[in-house]
């Protein structure tokens, strides 16, 4: 059991850097254990007073996780499951059968193919739209048959933005819900339930975690309604709670997000402008540069900063973005993004056929390093594949 939670207004910064300010209540330790039993004991009369029965649907450390993450994002209940991708897929089939989804043709590759695949043969009908265009998304919307809107922003790998107010008001005139994958955002840069999202998706495997060492998944939601319990059903039938050791990892990683996100996104701006002017470079991609189409609708719903995620895309196309990318000595050649690492990837590679991502393109996860160090590194590395 934990104590010593203020009930003052502190800030998201303070609130992350003392997760929440918990204590241990029998030995006051300022970090909680962290809770392993996979059963706990009934009282006498057979009943479960502690709201602990079985570890598939229970933990403490889980719970410790899931009201840091409400408090970020200033949700009524959050949940936090295996992995990003068991997050998003439990939205969609928290749903029925017949129902329709709509969901951004730019997004994470790998559940944009779950989208069109799998989800489709599980009955959903699915359409995919440019919804960082508005008359397209209402264009898009079957009322009544409209179930869910998906929205992620900013959305890889061309960090595109959707303006989450105006689609959520598209969403919930046809009646149906929006969730919001803010993984690159973060609950630091944009909160998408104070837009009027409903749900609130992040892979925590990347800022949330920011440690490259944890695979975590989580949801926050404006209401704990039908939907929300069904959602809580399923992870708890289909066992998809994170695991306690994994829920502590994060934690830990939450008390530095402000810091990182910060450190991550000022650095980001630098390179793009940087970049910009390089010889080898032919466009850079980031929603904090005003030539970028998203730029204006970013600076209005992200506040401290625009993300520590861009893209670059090389002259010489494709020969020449593998080859810069295989020159980087600091930079890490890896896909995944958000730790205290930056990592460097050719996303075509990875996104296969029938992705909108150009051959050209690298996309940078900028980390923590120094980032004159990290252009430094970049710079001779373009330098060498274009020479
Ligand atoms: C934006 C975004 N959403 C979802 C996911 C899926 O997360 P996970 O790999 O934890 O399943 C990723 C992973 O790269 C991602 O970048």
């Amino acid at each position: 059991m934990t104590t010593g939670e203020s009930t003052r207004n502190w800030t998201r910064r303070t609130l992350a850097a003392q997760a929440l300010g918990r204590i241990d209540v029998r030995t006051r330790a300022v970090v909680p254990p962290v809770h392993v039993a996979t059963t706990y004991v009934r009282d006498p009369d057979g009943q479960y007073r502690s709201g602990n029965v079985y570890g598939r649907p229970d933990n403490e450390t889980v719970r410790e996780a899931e009201s840091l993450i409400a408090a970020l994002e200033g949700s009524a209940a959050a949940m936090v499951l295996g992995s990003g991708m068991s997050a998003a897929t439990a939205v969609f089939l928290a749903l029925s059968p017949g129902d329709h989804v709509v969901a951004p043709k730019v997004m994470y590759w790998a559940l944009r193919n779950w989208i069109t695949s799998e989800a489709i043969d599980w009955g959903l009908k699915a359409d995919l739209v440019d919804t960082s265009d508005l008359g397209a998304v209402r264009a898009s919307m079957r009322p009544g048959e409209t179930k869910l809107v998906w929205l992620e922003t900013p959305a890889n790998p061309l960090w595109s933005i959707s303006d989450i107010a105006a689609v959520a008001e598209i969403a919930h005139a046809a009646g149906a819900v929006l969730a919001v994958d803010s993984t690159c955002a973060t609950p630091m840069l944009t909160r998408p339930l104070e837009h009027g999202a409903d749900i609130v998706m992040h892979a925590a495997t990347k800022y949330l975690n920011g440690h490259s060492d944890v695979v975590a998944g989580a949801l926050a939601t404006a209401r704990t309604d039908a939907l929300w319990e069904r959602i809580a059903r399923n992870r708890s039938m289909l066992g998809q709670i994170l695991g306690p050791f994994e829920a502590f990892l994060l934690i830990r990683g939450m008390r530095t997000l402000p810091l990182r996100v910060q450190a991550a996104s000022a650095s980001a701006m630098e390179l793009a402008q940087r970049l910009i002017g390089h010889g080898a470079v032919a466009e850079v991609l980031y929603p904090g540069l005003p030539g970028h189409p998203g730029h204006a609708l970013a600076k209005r719903q992200m506040s401290g900063g625009f993300g520590g995620m861009l893209s670059i895309r090389v002259h010489g196309g494709e020969a020449a973005a593998v080859a810069a990318a295989a020159r980087v000595e600091l930079w890490k050649r890896a896909t995944s993004l958000g730790g205290v690492e930056s990592l460097i990837e050719h996303r075509a590679s990875i996104e296969g056929a029938g992705s909108p991502c150009p051959k050209d393109l690298l996309r940078l996860s900028v980390g923590i390093e120094d980032p004159a160090d990290l252009f430094t590194d970049l710079d001779q590395a373009l330098r060498a594949a274009s020479a």
